[in-house]
């Protein structure tokens, strides 16, 4: 497999520490700080599937490739409006498409899963252009009321076409049922049947216990890809790692013992945006030409389940 083309979209309203500070017991030290965070991109007017649709039309442009010639789209989303159809079927209808099409929920480790199975679909012969969307919208499903969590988050939409090719050297993902340091839960239809209590409960998160998680699958998952691939994690140019924390970024840079100048980040612009954060960060790398034929990228990511993933890919610049 090999990415042929990336996209991106951003909701427009921009909501800085210090706007957050007007309302809540929080502070732009505090954020920036433990956090790296210094504003994100949130949803106001907008509706989730209208990014998810700019960013794939923005991804399709950039590969040079017809939606009539996709063969199958994955769309990455933990929550948006709809509840069904899939968010796939709406960007579908967006763009013109006429393959099937597929919602997953692998939280932030997302991208990672629908990498995995595009390779499987390419490998099985079911589908030769995959397009594969990453949409979230985080921001509505924190309560507003907690600092805790509601600083942390942002919104946005990440994209890529892969095609056939040889770039995926190796890529993994876990899931260990760690269901209870991030999760929200909501309250479905009543029925005439149901009597047990039930509640809308806003994101929860264990920061600490999610934090040290993260580190330490990012580099358990980094060096098995790398093992695998036969690479020296010398050798890797860029560690791309879901966006959720600078902290994070850092504490697995320094685990690594690499250059920090590899670990690119925008977390200080966005906030963390789920499963939208790698492709986000892998758009505007590739449009602001950092990509050079031949570098060796590692995409690692973590989430809520807790689920893990990471790959590593040697980029094929013109495509
Ligand atoms: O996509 C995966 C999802 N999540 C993550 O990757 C998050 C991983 N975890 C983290 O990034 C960090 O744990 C956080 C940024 C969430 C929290 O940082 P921390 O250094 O672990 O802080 P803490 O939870 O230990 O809280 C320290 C203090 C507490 O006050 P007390 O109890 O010591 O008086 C909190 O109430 O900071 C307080 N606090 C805040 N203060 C100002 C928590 N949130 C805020 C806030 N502003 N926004």
């Amino acid at each position: 497999m090999k990415i042929k083309g990336t996209g991106s979209a951003h909701p427009s309203l921009t909501l800085t520490n210090d706007m957050l500070a007007e309302f809540l017991d929080t502070s732009d030290e505090w954020i920036v700080s433990r956090t790296g965070i210094k504003q994100r991109q949130i949803m106001s007017d907008e509706n989730l599937k209208d990014l998810a649709i700019s960013a794939a039309k923005n991804a399709l442009e950039d590969a040079g490739t017809d939606a009539r010639d996709i063969d199958f789209i994955i769309c990455s989303n933990v929550v948006n409006e709809y509840v069904t159809p899939s968010l796939s079927c709406l960007v579908h209808k967006g763009i013109d498409a006429s393959c099937p099409c597929v919602d997953i929920n692998a939280a932030c480790s997302g991208f990672l899963y629908a990498l995995q199975i595009a390779e499987a679909y390419q490998k099985a012969g079911m589908a030769k252009n995959i397009l594969i969307v990453c949409a979230e919208e985080p921001t509505r499903m924190v309560d507003w009321n907690d600092r805790r969590t509601c600083v942390l988050f942002g919104d946005g939409a990440g994209a890529v076409v892969v095609t056939e090719g040889d770039d995926l050297k190796a890529i993994k993902v876990t899931n260990t049922s760690k269901t209870d340091v991030l999760y929200e839960q909501r309250c479905l239809e009543p029925t005439p049947f149901i009597s047990k209590e039930e509640q809308n409960i806003p994101l929860q998160m264990k920061g600490q216990e999610v934090f040290k998680s993260a580190v330490s699958s990012s580099i358990k998952d980094i060096t098995d890809v790398a093992t695998e691939a036969g690479v020296a994690l010398e050798e890797i140019d860029w560690f791309i790692l879901h966006q959720a924390n600078l902290r994070i970024v850092e504490g697995v840079c320094k685990l690594l013992r690499q250059d920090l100048s590899k670990f690119p980040h925008n977390v200080e612009f966005y906030g963390n945006t789920s499963s939208a954060s790698i492709p986000m960060l892998l758009d505007e790398m590739n449009k602001r030409g950092d990509l050079k034929d031949g570098d060796k990228l590692v995409f690692s990511a973590f989430g809520a389940g807790f689920t893990t993933g990471a790959c590593l890919i040697e980029w094929s610049a013109k495509k």
